[in-house]
């Protein structure tokens, strides 16, 4: 399997540059803000999007080395920084004690701390890049803090409701999650001057990697825990429906299909109703189908590449698409 090590190759020099630059730029004022905000920077995960920020440059940038700017590394961290503060209010919202298998912050410092620290890292990384100048980037970016909002709102509403249909499911992993990887493809290659074409390119390339990544990440919930630091089933527990269980849902008579959603307004208590929902997701061909959906996506991101000549960048961007489409975690 393709590793994340591998694809970040051809950009090493970038993400060290971004590294420093956040390092130096990050910083909190107070002992506990401080201690909080280390905690949180020190488990970035797999920097999915400063990565795609940083290939993108690279791959649009006029002459080799022109990505090495100050203009990438303030792109990859506005993207990164409103990643890691969506998550810290997610699990607050989700109320879930673990992430990225220690605890989240609202495990460690509780709910309220937890939300002022998403908003403070918020707050700064909208101080830094307006202080930087570069209006063009904040503008392009910091509009995706709206659409994750919504997102987040309408997946609560349909957690609901459980009127979860094809059309608002991916309507809901649109904006929590392909929106901002479309917006860090495409600031990417805003950073270093490209056209207008290539900047819309990349946008539509990241946002079909992540329709790839969230459905990715929907299948991997049904997973054991072990493998993705998170506990497995959270979805089901929360009430979601998301691809795999919405693709039996689909197929199934109406009367079943009421009996399973009946199961999952259960799911929060039983233990016993997550289990079965598990094993009918499984058995009935949920997780194989909305594995399909999501190698579509894949395969539509990875053809647009080939408007640009082969490079290093393109193979690693490529290679970013197989990954997606083959993690584990
Ligand atoms: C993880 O989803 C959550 C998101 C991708 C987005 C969350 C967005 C908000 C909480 C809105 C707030 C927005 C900002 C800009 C602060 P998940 O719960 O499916 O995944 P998980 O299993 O990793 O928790
Ligand atoms: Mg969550």
């Amino acid at each position: 399997m393709i590793t994340l090590d591998t694809i970040r190759k051809p950009v090493t020099a970038e993400l060290e540059a971004y590294d420093h630059f956040v390092e130096r730029q990050f910083t909190a004022e107070g002992e506990l803000l401080n201690e909080m905000l280390r905690y949180a920077l020190s488990s970035r995960g797999k920097g999915i999007r400063p990565l795609l920020v940083m290939l993108s440059a690279a791959l649009n940038a006029p002459v080799k080395g022109a990505s090495t700017g100050r203009r990438a590394c303030l792109a990859a961290m506005l993207v990164e920084m409103i990643h890691v503060a969506s998550l810290i209010h997610d699990d607050v919202i989700d109320e879930s004690d673990t992430r990225r298998g220690r605890a989240s912050v609202n495990a460690r410092w509780q709910s309220h701390k937890a939300v002022i620290l998403g908003d403070y890292v918020l707050a700064r990384n909208l101080a830094i890049g307006l202080q930087s100048g570069q209006f063009d980037l904040v503008t392009h970016i910091c509009g995706s803090m709206a659409t994750l909002c919504e997102g987040e709102v309408q997946q609560a509403e349909c957690a609901d409701t459980k009127a979860m249909t094809r059309q608002s499911y991916l309507d809901i992993i649109y904006k929590k999650t392909a929106c901002l990887l479309g917006v860090s493809a495409s600031a990417g290659a805003l950073a270093v001057g490209a056209t207008r074409d290539k900047v819309a390119l990349m946008r539509r390339f990241g946002e079909a990697l992540g329709m790839a990544f969230q459905i990715q990440d929907d299948i991997l919930d049904f997973q054991p825990r072990s493998h993705t630091g998170k506990p497995a089933n959270n979805d089901l527990r929360e009430g979601k429906i998301t691809l795999p269980l919405l693709a039996v849902l689909e197929r199934v008579p109406a009367e079943r299909r009421a009996e399973l959603v009946e199961r999952l307004d259960r799911c929060r208590e039983q233990d016993g109703a997550v289990d079965y929902l598990q094993r009918v997701v499984e058995n009935e061909g949920g997780l194989d189908y909305a594995a399909e959906v999501m190698r579509g996506y894949v395969t539509r991101a990875a053809e647009m590449l080939a408007e640009y000549e082969p490079s290093d960048c393109r193979k690693a961007l490529v290679d970013l698409c197989s990954y997606i489409a083959e993690r584990d975690r």
